[in-house]
Order: C-alpha cells, then sequence, then structure tokens
C-alpha cells in the first residue's frame, strides 16, 4: 500500500500534489501500516527527484530515530540527491557517515562524488577521495578511470595531463584494458603540453595493450 503511494507520487510534478501524497503517507503510518527500509529507501529516492533532498534527508533521520538501519542503497540515494543539488560537503559528511555505519561504500557511490566534485571543477576534491578510495578497501573500476581522466582535460594544464598519463599507467597495471580513444587523447595531450618523454612511455605501454596507433610519429 505504501508502495502504491509513492508510485502515485512519482508521477505527480505540483508541489501542492506533492505534499499531499506525503501527507497520506505518513497518515497511513500513523494508523499502524508499517514501512520496511524498501519503503523508506523508495521514499528517500522519490523526495530527491521531486521534492527536495533536505526533506529526503529528514525522511533518512526518523528513519534512523525509528531504529531502522539504512543500508547502502538508501545511502546512495542521499548521496547522489546531495551531489545533484551540489551540496558536496553535507555528501562527504554522508560517505563518512556510511562508513560508521559499517556499509562501506561501493565503488559506485565513489564514482558519483567523483564524477560530481570533477563536474563542478573542483578536480582536485575528486582525486582525494579518489586517493581515499583506493587506499582503503574500495578498488577503483573502469569507469573511475574515465571519469578522473577525462577530468584531466578539463583545465589544459601540463600537470593535469601527467596526471592523466599516471592514471593511464596504473588503470593497465590493475588490468583494465583502456579504450584505444583514451590512450589517443592522453596521447595528444602530452604531445601538445610538451610531455614528450612521458608521451612514448605511454605509446610504449600502448603497443603492449596491442593498440598502437597507425600513423605515430614522436
Ligand atoms: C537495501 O534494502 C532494500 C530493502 O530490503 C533492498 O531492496 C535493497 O536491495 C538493499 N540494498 C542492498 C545494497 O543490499
Amino acid at each position: 500500500m505504501l508502495l502504491l503511494i509513492l508510485l502515485w507520487f512519482m508521477g505527480l510534478e505540483s508541489q501542492g500534489e506533492i505534499k499531499k501524497a506525503r501527507r497520506v503517507f505518513d497518515e497511513m503510518i500513523g494508523e499502524g501500516v508499517l514501512p520496511s527500509v524498501a519503503t523508506y529507501n523508495a521514499l528517500i529516492q522519490v523526495l530527491c527527484k521531486k521534492d527536495s533532498v533536505e526533506n529526503a534527508i529528514l525522511v533518512f533521520e526518523e528513519m534512523v530515530r525509528k531504529g531502522y538501519v539504512p543500508n547502502s542503497t538508501t545511502y546512495v540515494v542521499v548521496i547522489r540527491g546531495l551531489c545533484h543539488a551540489e551540496k558536496m560537503e553535507k555528501a562527504m559528511e554522508f560517505l563518512g557517515r556510511m562508513k560508521d555505519d559499517e556499509c562501506e561504500p561501493n565503488v559506485q557511490t565513489y564514482n558519483v562524488v567523483i564524477r560530481y566534485f570533477c563536474d563542478a571543477g573542483d578536480i582536485e576534491k575528486g582525486l582525494d577521495v579518489f586517493e581515499k578510495m583506493s587506499g582503503g578497501d574500495c578498488l577503483p573500476n573502469l569507469d573511475t578511470y574515465n571519469i578522473l581522466i577525462s577530468a584531466m582535460f578539463v583545465r589544459k594544464k601540463s600537470d593535469d595531463l601527467l596526471v592523466a598519463g599516471k592514471l593511464l599507467i596504473e588503470m593497465v597495471d590493475r588490468g583494465f584494458l583502456p579504450r584505444k580513444f583514451t590512450f589517443n587523447r592522453v596521447l595528444n595531450g602530452l604531445l601538445l603540453t610538451g610531455n614528450q618523454g612521458f608521451a612514448k612511455e605511454i605509446l610504449r605501454l600502448q603497443s603492449r595493450c596491442g593498440h598502437l596507433p597507425r600513423h605515430f610519429k614522436l
């Protein structure tokens, strides 16, 4: 029943209707219909999408107060909502809470945060989160590397291209096969920023990975 109300919620657009649906939801709970973690997760998701992340967090706190234990789905929804609302500090706070709750953030959660930091131009913070995750138990995946490497082209700084090259080497060391596009992009970037020596190293790496560009002169 609560999930039906949530479905109704999903289709609503006006703030008035959303308030009304929320009231019905709360009334049902008041009358003794017990929500589950799944219902709370769905409500939090709907509030993030249709209402505000602040209200979603109120529900999160209410859920905790009532003795429910948020799981990683709950956290990811809240963290995504916070990132989307550009509340990155709060998102980091929830990332920390997630760990305290013995709900080790997974790679998808880290990727959401890293992506938002990079999109906001806060590349250092994105790299910090990456360091933290690599230093912990969570290994980056192909998406993590692609997000970060792409971010290294935004500022057109020579140092950023060096970082891109290092990330590329690290990802190959970890057994990921970068796309040819990624190799070529990093290679061109390094050449354009005067990093010929490092470009040669990347070219050797590329040939080991079996995608040597056909016409490449250094
Ligand atoms: C979190 O809990 C909900 C409800 O029990 C469940 O549907 C969901 O799969 C859980 N998420 C994870 C990552 O275990």
